[in-house]
């Protein structure tokens, strides 16, 4: 599919997925949440890529935010129907997806944008990055389950601070914080996610999908994290990457996984 608002490069299995609206700060209106929804599902159901890295066009922002100028004059049913819109096709679907999607904030993460380096499974800062949810600025509050991720990445108290203070922080205080796992300079920071990505595409995919899904149990209302473990742990023991896994250790070589 044609995109017009996101770039879409893959290379040694590894998909690098760029929102390119770089004179609105890659501000995420409706049409880049369709098609970035577009486009993680289709790199979900491709089997040449084993890993996702998530970055913003320019070298000022990642994303500076939902596209304010889209919603400014919506009614409370509009502004539901946006966050639930937002939730379901976008932003549940790159927490939920059985491959791992790494977030590469390479500038301003603000509102939306935090939102959806939040939804990747973890996260890299570049040393110029400014992260924050400024919404209550704007008379509202984060609507992407900004509310939800920021407790539980950072803590409650930080996570109230930052969104009732609408705190922007830097890449280093993010790093503190553990809502980014490493700061690297700007010029570096595509190669350290790749880095990250390739050592990632060796393991076994279906393991892979397993630990996400596992993991991601415990932050989920009404799942037992440790049931789900148990399940997919048993479900792992039936694949071909178990037996090719524990075979390569017994015959004292490195896995192959296809
Ligand atoms: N929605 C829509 N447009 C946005 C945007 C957003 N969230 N963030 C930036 N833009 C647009 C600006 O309107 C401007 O467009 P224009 O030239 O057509 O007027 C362009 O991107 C450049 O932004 P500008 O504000 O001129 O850059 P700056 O360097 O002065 O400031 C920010 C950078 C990030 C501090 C500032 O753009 C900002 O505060 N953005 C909004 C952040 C926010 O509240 N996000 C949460 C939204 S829910």
């Amino acid at each position: 599919m044609e995109y017009n608002n996101i770039l879409v490069e893959i290379a040694e299995n590894i998909a690098v997925l760029t929102i390119n609206r770089p004179d609105q700060l890659n501000a995420l209106n409706t049409t880049t949440i369709a098609e970035l929804s577009n486009a993680f599902k289709s790199l979900e159901s491709d089997s040449n890529v084993r890993a996702i890295i998530v970055t913003g066009s320019g070298t000022k922002a990642f994303i500076a935010g939902a596209d304010i100028k889209e919603f400014y004059q919506f009614n409370s049913e509009q502004g539901k129907k946006l966050s639930a819109m937002g939730h379901g096709t976008l932003f549940n679907i790159v927490e939920n997806l059985r491959k791992p999607v790494i977030g590469a904030v390479n500038g301003f993460a603000l509102g939306g944008g935090l939102e959806l380096a939040m939804s990747c499974h973890f996260r890299l800062a570049s040393d110029n990055a400014k992260l924050g949810l400024p919404e209550v600025t704007l008379g509202v509050i984060p609507g992407y389950g900004g509310t939800q991720r920021l407790a539980q990445l950072v803590g409650k108290g930080r996570a109230m601070e930052m969104v009732l203070c609408a705190k922007m922080i830097t890449a280093e205080e993010a790093l503190t914080y553990g809502l980014v796992n490493y700061v690297t300079t700007q010029e570096d920071l595509l190669a350290a996610c790749k880095k990250i990505a390739l050592k990632i595409v060796k393991n076994s995919p279906f393991a892979i999908a397993s630990a996400i899904r596992a993991i991601n149990a415990g932050f989920k209302d009404g799942i037992n994290g440790y049931e789900t473990e148990i399940e997919e742990f048993g479900k792992c023991f039936e694949t071909e990457d178990f037996k090719e896994g524990t075979t390569a250790f017994l015959e004292k070589r490195k896995p192959n996984f296809n």
